[in-house]
């Protein structure tokens, strides 16, 4: 059956919950827009900038049943460069960093997460731009990943710069309280109580203090107990650059409270967005890779979220059909071809496709109503899904491998 190409402005997806945006487009362009309608609304912002590594990164995708079965990817395609020259690194991060100033609620926070490469400028910069009063913490995230070096000491942590946007910040300690990794064992007299809790007591003048081992504290600026994602964790979406949702967790509860929003101007994986979400905080991300939004719909389903995105380039084959049942219609895909030479490997069948979804467009918009993506539990595409009779017109959109989206309208035969 004919589809007809639907030019949409976002594509929405219903839950519960908490709800957000991703953008895909530049941060700047993105911040600029959020400037438009969220100016001084944000309770609190990561960002997680490129490093300045000179590297090329990737995203390791899965295609097909197969490759999600046993949840290894063996397509390497491209995500971002992070190739620019200090001085054009320096200027983005001024622009970016200005708006975000600007979108902070007077009572928000935010967290810049860096390594030795850019630590020096950008902490100068954060001074400048939110005022050396308003800085709180350099967090030094210490891990153990990857190997060792022998010409220098290994390189083994990341630096997150945490300013507030000003005094009346809202600083949430006591949700991120934890048991104390390292004992006290210094001067202090070791005691077991009646029901078996160790505690240590010392004598300062006429007062004894006694503090429990297990009792939680609050952190400290050295996070040594958050490890990066090991090489097969079940967490690991394939994107290179991925921090672990333990880190986000921290970061999310003790910046923000329920209800509140979270912003990351270089969302990648979702992993913020993922920890706003749990933490039923509203959230919006940005980024320019068009891979990080197949991520982010797999890490995002079960709230309200949009996707935002400009037309994409491509003219690939998709062939589908529609029959009316009681109260709903039944579509079918029956074809998903990406143009030749695309990817430099053959896909046969739906192996080409991520997901899809079918809904509804109306005003520009495309509401999903039912959707089949793949998961290592269930690794295959549902090759029909049936979409409620509704007032609008009737449409599915299909996401291909390389993070393309194509949106269809579908005439019921
Ligand atoms: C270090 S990664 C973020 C990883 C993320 N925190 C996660 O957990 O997956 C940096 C991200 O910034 C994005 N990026 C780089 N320059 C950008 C720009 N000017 N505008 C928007 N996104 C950008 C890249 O596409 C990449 O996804």
């Amino acid at each position: 059956m004919a589809l007809r190409r639907a030019e949409i402005s976002r594509e929405i997806h219903e839950g519960s919950g908490a709800s957000g945006r991703f953008l895909l487009e530049d941060a700047r362009a993105g911040l600029d827009r959020l400037l438009q309608t969220h100016c001084g609304q944000i309770k609190l912002i990561y960002l997680d900038p490129p490093f300045q590594t000179g590297e090329r990164f990737v995203m390791r995708v899965r295609v097909g049943e197969q490759e999600w079965k046993s949840g290894r990817g063996t397509l390497a395609l491209p995500t971002f460069s992070d190739a620019l020259s200090r001085e054009e690194f320096l200027s983005m991060m001024r622009e970016v960093l200005t708006r975000c100033r600007m979108l902070l609620r007077d009572d928000g926070m935010i967290f810049l997460h860096i390594d030795y490469r850019t630590h020096p400028h950008l902490r100068l910069m954060m001074d400048e731009i939110f005022g050396e009063d308003n800085f709180l913490n350099e967090i030094i995230w210490v891990y153990q990943t990857g190997g060792r070096s022998l010409k220098h000491f290994s390189r083994k942590h990341d630096v997150i710069l945490f300013y507030r946007k000003g005094p009346a910040y809202d600083f949430n300690v006591e949700a991120v309280m934890a048991p104390r990794t390292e004992p006290r064992t210094n001067h202090m007299r070791r005691h077991v109580d009646p029901d078996g809790r160790v505690y240590r007591s010392v004598r300062v003048g006429e007062r004894v203090y006694t503090y429990y081992d297990d009792d939680p504290v609050a952190p400290t600026d050295v996070w040594n107990d958050l490890s990066h994602l090991q090489q097969r964790d079940p967490e690991r979406t394939g994107y290179d650059t991925q921090k672990p949702l333990s880190l986000l967790d921290r970061i999310v509860r003790c910046g923000s409270r329920p209800g509140e929003l979270v912003l990351d101007p270089f969302a990648g994986s979702s992993t913020t967005l993922e920890a706003a979400k749990r933490l039923e905080r509203d959230f919006i991300g940005i980024d320019r890779c068009p891979m990080a939004l197949n991520v982010a719909r797999r890490r995002l389903g079960g709230a309200t979220y949009s996707l935002e995105y400009p037309p994409f380039e491509g003219e690939p084959l998709c062939e589908a059909s529609a029959t009316p049942g009681v109260g709903f219609y039944h579509v079918r895909l029956e074809r998903f071809a990406l143009e030749p030479g695309l990817l430099d490997r053959e896909l046969s069948g739906l192996d080409g496709v991520d997901c899809w979804s079918v809904g509804y467009v109306r005003d520009g918009e495309y509401r999903a109503m039912a959707e089949s993506a793949r998961t290592k539990r269930a690794p295959r595409l549902a090759e029909s899904l049936d979409a409620p009779a509704y007032a609008g017109q009737l449409a599915l959109c299909v996401s291909d491998v390389s993070g393309r989206c194509f949106c269809y309208e579908i005439d019921p035969e």
